[in-house]
């Protein structure tokens, strides 16, 4: 009986342990850092706006990427917040971006990565804007060290695709290894790349 009992356990822990083993899929743990401002003006992702309805929910085209990859891979979410609020209409959030691009500005961010330790690879979601990372991306890359870690970069753009941002990236985390295999979406594109994301991460090793 007792050998019976013992059988058991061990029998659901083998279970539980391959449950698990399949819930990270990938290599390493995975971090999916994300910058993303929805607009309140525009209809949605349809319309060229920068913002995409799910289920009734505003979200920004970045963490509708974001969501793709979690999906995919299971990795643990991080979004990137600044304590400021950026306006949600289209002009004022053009011109408050430009002004902190000229001021190469430091919004201070709202959270911290709970334990970076806990992760070897980290999807770095943002769009472009004026033709660079958003500056709460360059607050975000001075305020962590990712020596050692795999930084995948992706991006929502107006049609500019990475305009030179991984290589900002890479001259920011130099002990890092940053994937020069990014994804760039179009934000026209948005709502139908989730088969795009799946490709691009089977091409990465990331998913079977
Ligand atoms: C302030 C601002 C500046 C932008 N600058 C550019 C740009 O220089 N080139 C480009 O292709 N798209 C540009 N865009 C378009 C965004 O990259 C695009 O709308 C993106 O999908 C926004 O992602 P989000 O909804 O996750 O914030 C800009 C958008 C904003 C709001």
């Amino acid at each position: 009986m007792k050998n019976f009992v013992f059988m058991v356990i061990a029998f659901c822990a083998m279970i539980a342990m391959t449950a698990n083993a399949q819930s990270q899929k990938g290599t390493g743990k995975i971090l999916i850092a994300y910058f993303t401002m929805p607009e309140s003006s525009g209809v949605d992702a349809v319309s060229g706006a920068s913002r995409v309805v799910v289920d009734g929910k505003v979200i920004g085209n970045v963490e509708f990427v974001a969501n793709c990859i979690q999906r995919a891979t299971g990795g643990d979410m991080f979004a990137i917040r600044t304590i400021q609020t950026y306006p949600g209409e289209h002009q004022p959030l053009l011109e408050t971006a430009r002004n902190e691009l000229k001021a190469n500005a430091r919004p201070q961010l709202a959270a911290r990565i709970p334990d970076l330790r806990n992760y070897d690879t980290i999807f770095l979601g943002y769009p472009i804007w004026w033709y660079d990372l958003p500056m709460p991306l360059y607050s975000f890359l001075d305020e962590y060290n990712f020596a050692g870690k795999t930084i995948i970069p992706f991006t929502v753009h107006g049609g500019v695709r990475f305009s030179g941002t991984i290589e900002k990236i890479i001259a920011l985390e130099p002990q890092a290894a940053v994937s020069k295999e990014g994804l760039a979406v179009s934000r026209n594109n948005v709502i139908r790349s989730e088969l795009d994301v799946i490709t691009w991460l089977r091409g990465l090793g990331m998913i079977h």
